[in-house]
């Protein structure tokens, strides 16, 4: 694609991105108005739709020119590590993010299909045993970073239970899942090549030996995803079911225990985890910038040109934020703000992440309910990268609870046993939280 914005354009990469996005976003809206040029990485350039009615236009394909297939993008990029790792992120995949119609009808309705047969009573009793068997082992010492300690572990717990991986997976996973989100040169690339190893191997494994799990349900899908479609699928799913789940998780987190409309709240009620929740959905929605889109044909738009080939991120950040958009009033329903998106591509999962994120944080917060930062807000360190928005560390302080105080207490619910969570076949299903799917034999 041309640079010829490079010049001014807004760098979503570095320190001072990391920290303040939101000065970025703010300099760019004044700059350029609704659609602002921006580099996501050293010489890789992007539309970035900042505006609200604009990214709500590119959300629901206003005039039908939109479309999320990126073939064409990423055939113009350099031969260079910073491309590599963005290609990891950005080029197309026969998966539902990058396609359109009846393509993306069907890879879609595979994946809401498999994911609604989760139940959410029993997603949410999966979530309050995974939590208190984490809040248990750090709630003596007074002291915890909710990021490590906490928010990555949940999601990494519960999805490892439902795509029937073993825990013991779950290091090599992390790390290249946190680079390639990082998407930072050579690591960035390094990472998505370990990530598409796991998927592979994952697949692999349950082709050998079906189980009760969302792995198993995706292969047997009616659908029938043949391979390469399976592989890029897991591929969206995983990433997208780990990475913002836990951002939101610690994102909500940070904001109630620095406000005291919140750290009140978890004594006598003011706001409640849910509006914390709605609040950093709007201010700082983990899927920050990542939203890809093409355009089918040269087109005008809110003040800018755009040709295909050309990339336009749709910032869900910086459109929740614009000033003439945001009401005065914190609104208990959130409003109609951006962060899990809008339109054809809405996510399909909000409703159990949702669940998985508020029920971690009420058991955190109703057995340890003195929870402080240990630095001011403004100090916590933010990982570096183009598309999220996500805290490197969380560090807390409160009271220490111990086994033997009154009261229920995080060791009074077992958690599955680690002989449940690594056996081989089923292990939700033999620890009650799912059914088979009616398409298996
Ligand atoms: C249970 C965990 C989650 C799963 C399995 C999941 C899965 C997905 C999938 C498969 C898509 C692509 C849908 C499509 O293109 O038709 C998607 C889109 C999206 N998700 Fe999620 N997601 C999860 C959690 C979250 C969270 C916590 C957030 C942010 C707070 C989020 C924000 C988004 C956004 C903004 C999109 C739209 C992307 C676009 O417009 O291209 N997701 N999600």
């Amino acid at each position: 694609m041309t640079l010829r914005y490079l010049p001014n354009a807004g760098r979503l990469y570095g320190p001072d991105f990391a920290r303040d996005p939101q000065a970025v976003y703010a300099a760019l809206r004044r700059q350029h108005g609704a659609v602002a040029p921006v580099e996501i990485a050293p010489g890789i350039e992007a539309h970035l739709v900042i505006g609200y009615q604009a990214a709500v236009d590119v959300l629901t394909n206003a005039g039908g020119v939109w479309s999320k297939n990126t073939s064409d993008w990423k055939v113009r990029l350099p031969d260079t590590p910073e491309a590599a790792a963005m290609i990891g992120m950005l080029g197309y995949r026969p998966n539902a993010l990058f396609s359109d119609g009846a393509e993306h009808a069907r890879y879609r309705r595979v994946i809401s299909d498999c994911f609604g047969l989760i139940q959410p009573h029993k997603l949410r009793q999966m979530v309050i045993e995974i939590s208190d068997s984490l809040i248990a082992r750090f709630a003596a010492k007074g002291e915890a970073d909710l990021a490590g300690d906490f928010a990555r572990p949940i999601p990494l717990r519960i999805f490892n239970l439902l795509f029937g991986r073993p825990d013991s997976d779950s290091a090599d996973l992390i790390e290249a899942l946190s680079a390639m989100m990082e998407a930072d040169g050579e690591a960035g690339a390094r990472g998505t090549e370990a990530y598409g190893r796991y998927i592979g191997e994952l697949i692999q494994a349950k082709y050998a030996r079906r189980g009760d799990d969302l792995t198993s349900w995706f292969i047997d899908h009616p659908a029938g995803l043949d391979h390469e479609e399976l592989v890029q699928t897991f591929v969206l799913v995983i990433a997208a079911a780990y990475e913002p789940t836990s951002s939101l998780i610690s994102n909500t987190i940070s904001r109630m225990v620095s406000d005291d409309r919140y750290y009140s709240s978890l004594t006598n009620g003011a706001l409640s985890t849910y509006d914390a929740l709605m609040e950093a959905v709007r201010v700082e929605p983990a899927m920050a910038n990542y939203g890809p889109y093409v355009v089918r044909h040269p087109v005008h738009f809110h003040g800018t040109w755009i040709q295909p080939a050309e990339l336009v991120l749709v910032s869900y950040a910086a459109a929740n934020t614009e000033p003439a958009h945001v009401p005065e009033e914190l609104r208990s329903d959130g409003g109609a703000y951006l962060g899990f998106g809008a339109g054809p591509h809405r996510c399909p999962a909000s409703d159990p992440a949702m669940l998985i994120a508020m029920t971690a944080i009420e058991r955190l917060t109703s057995h340890l309910c003195d929870l402080e930062l240990t630095v001011p807000r403004e100090e916590l360190v933010w990982r570096p990268g183009p598309f999220h928005r996500s805290l490197a560390h969380l560090p807390v302080r409160f009271t220490p609870i111990r086994p033997d105080q009154p009261g229920e207490s995080p060791w009074a619910v077992q958690p599955p046993s680690s002989s449940t969570l690594s056996a081989p076949i089923s292990p939700a299903r033999s620890a009650g939280y799912v059914t088979s799917a009616p398409w298996s034999s």
